[in-house]
C-alpha cells in the first residue's frame, strides 16, 4: 500500500492510479475486495449498468455509512445521495433555476473573472497556476451565481478547502477514519449552514437575479423548495462544483505537460479545446470512484451480491476499458466520440457538467491566448489533493513565456 503523503506527490498519482485501475480490471469486471469489505465494479459495461439502475443500486448510503448530526441538515437538498422519486422532485425543482440559458449566460462573466485572475500575475513568469486561476475561478463563479456578496467569497474558499482537506484520511480510510473526518469538519458545516440560511432570508426579503432568488421561487406541481433543502443544495454546489473544476483545470495542465506538444496542437487549432477537455476528463477523473448500496439481492456479471452491500463503482477504470475505448492508455486530444463516465451516468449525471466544461474551455483558451509556452519547471513541486477525497492537482508551479 502506498502512504497518502507519497500519493500526493507527482508522479505517484499519475502513475499509481492508472496501474491500480489496470490491475483492478485484470481481476475481472466485478469482484469482492476482502480487505475493504466492498464490491469493486470496474468494467465499463457493468459500471454503466449499475449507474443506470438507481432502484437496485441506491445512492443513499446512510444505512451502511457513518454519519454526523450536523450533516443531517445538508442531506435534505443534497439530491446526489437520494433515490427516486425524491431525487426527481428535487432535481426537477433546481433545474428550473439552473437552466442551460443561465449557464450559457455566465460565459462573459467567466471570461472576465479568468482575465482578472491572470492580470494579477501579469508581471510574473513563474506562478502557481492552481492558486492563481484553477482554485479561485470556480468558487468565484459559484458564489456570484448564488448572489453571495463579493466580500464573502473568501469564506466560501475557506469552507471548500476545509471540507476537502482530507487531513484525517489515509489512502484507504476505514469507518473510524471517516467518522473522525466528519467530526473534524462539523464546525465548518454548521458555519456554512447558518451563513446560507441567512443568505436565503436576505434574498427572500431582497430578491435579485441570482440562483438563490430563483431557487426560492422555483415550483413544480405547486411544490417549492424548503429553506433547508436550498441549504443542502447550495452545500452540494459548493462541494461538487468547486474543487472538481479546480481539479479538471489543474489535471489538464499537468497532463498536457506530460504529453509535450499538446499545447502546440491546441494553439494551432483552438477548435480542439473541447475534445481535449473531454480527454482530460476521461484520463484523470476527479472522482474516480462512486459509492452505491445494493437495495436488494442482485447478480452482477455472475456474482451474487447481497442486499446492503457497498459497491465502489470505478469510473477511472471504466474510462480505460479496452472493450469500450480504442487504445485506452493513449492520451489523445482528438479522441471523438469520447463516452467517458467521469460525469457519471443515468439519473445522477452531473448537474454541473455544462458549467464545468464551459469554465475549463474558457480558462484554457485564455491561457493559450496569453502565453506562448506553459512549462512545469520542476515536477517535485507539484502536489495533489488527498486522492482518497479527490484526484486533482493542488499546487502546480509553472513557467510561462508571453508573445
Ligand atoms: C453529480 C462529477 C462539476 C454539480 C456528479 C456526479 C459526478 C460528478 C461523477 C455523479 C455522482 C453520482 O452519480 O453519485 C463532476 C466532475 C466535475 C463536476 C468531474 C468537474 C470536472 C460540477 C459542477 C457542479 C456540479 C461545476 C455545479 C455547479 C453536481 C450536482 C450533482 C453532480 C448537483 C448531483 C446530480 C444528481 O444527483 O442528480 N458530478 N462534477 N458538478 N454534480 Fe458534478
Amino acid at each position: 500500500m502506498v502512504a497518502s503523503e507519497q500519493l500526493t506527490q507527482t508522479p505517484s498519482v499519475l502513475d499509481v492510479l492508472p496501474d491500480r485501475w489496470q490491475s483492478l480490471r485484470a481481476a475481472g469486471p466485478v469482484g469482492y475486495d476482502d480487505a475493504q469489505g466492498v464490491w469493486r465494479v470496474v468494467g465499463y459495461a457493468d459500471v454503466a449498468a449499475v449507474l443506470a439502475d438507481p432502484v437496485t443500486y441506491s445512492s443513499d448510503l446512510s444505512p451502511i455509512a457513518p454519519t454526523q448530526q450536523d450533516f443531517e441538515a445538508f442531506r435534505q437538498g443534497n439530491f446526489v445521495g437520494m433515490d427516486p422519486p425524491e431525487h426527481r422532485k428535487l432535481r426537477t425543482l433546481v433545474s428550473q433555476a439552473f437552466t442551460p440559458r443561465v449557464v450559457h449566460g455566465l460565459a462573459p462573466r467567466i471570461e472576465a473573472v479568468c482575465a482578472r485572475l491572470l492580470d494579477a500575475v501579469a508581471d510574473r513568469d513563474r506562478f502557481d497556476v492552481v492558486d492563481a486561476l484553477a482554485y479561485p475561478l470556480p468558487i468565484i463563479v459559484i458564489a456570484e451565481l448564488l448572489g453571495v456578496p463579493a466580500g464573502d467569497h473568501r469564506l466560501f474558499q475557506e469552507w471548500a478547502s476545509t471540507l476537502f482537506s482530507g487531513d484525517q484520511l489515509g489512502e484507504a480510510p476505514d469507518m473510524a477514519d471517516l467518522e473522525r473526518a466528519l467530526e473534524a469538519i462539523a464546525p465548518t458545516v454548521r458555519e456554512m449552514n447558518d451563513y446560507v440560511l441567512g443568505h436565503i432570508r436576505h434574498r427572500r426579503a431582497h430578491p435579485g437575479d441570482d440562483l438563490t432568488s430563483k431557487l426560492l421561487t422555483a415550483e413544480v406541481d405547486g411544490v417549492r423548495l424548503r429553506d433547508q433543502e436550498i441549504v443542502g443544495f447550495v452545500a452540494l454546489l459548493l462541494v461538487a462544483g468547486h474543487i472538481t473544476t479546480t481539479a479538471l483545470l489543474g489535471n489538464a495542465l499537468v497532463t498536457f505537460d506530460r504529453h509535450p506538444g499538446t499545447l502546440g496542437v491546441l494553439r494551432d487549432d483552438p477548435g480542439k479545446v473541447p475534445d481535449a477537455v473531454e480527454e482530460v476528463l476521461r484520463w484523470l477523473p476527479p472522482f474516480p470512484e462512486l459509492g452505491r448500496r445494493t437495495a436488494r439481492p442482485v447478480v452482477l456479471s455472475g456474482h451474487e451480491i447481497p442486499p446492503d452491500s457497498l459497491l465502489m463503482v470505478h469510473l477511472g477504470a471504466a474510462n480505460r476499458d479496452p472493450a469500450r475505448f480504442t487504445a485506452p492508455e493513449a492520451f489523445d486530444v482528438t479522441r471523438s466520440p469520447n463516452p467517458h463516465l467521469t460525469f457519471g451516468h443515468g439519473i445522477h449525471f452531473c448537474f454541473g457538467a455544462p458549467l464545468a466544461r464551459l469554465e475549463a474551455r474558457i480558462a484554457l483558451n485564455l491561457l493559450l491566448n496569453r502565453f506562448c509556452s506553459i512549462v512545469v519547471p520542476s515536477h517535485d513541486d507539484i502536489t495533489f489533493q488527498n486522492p482518497s477525497v479527490i484526484v486533482g492537482v493542488r499546487h502546480l508551479p509553472v513557467e510561462v513565456t508571453r508573445p
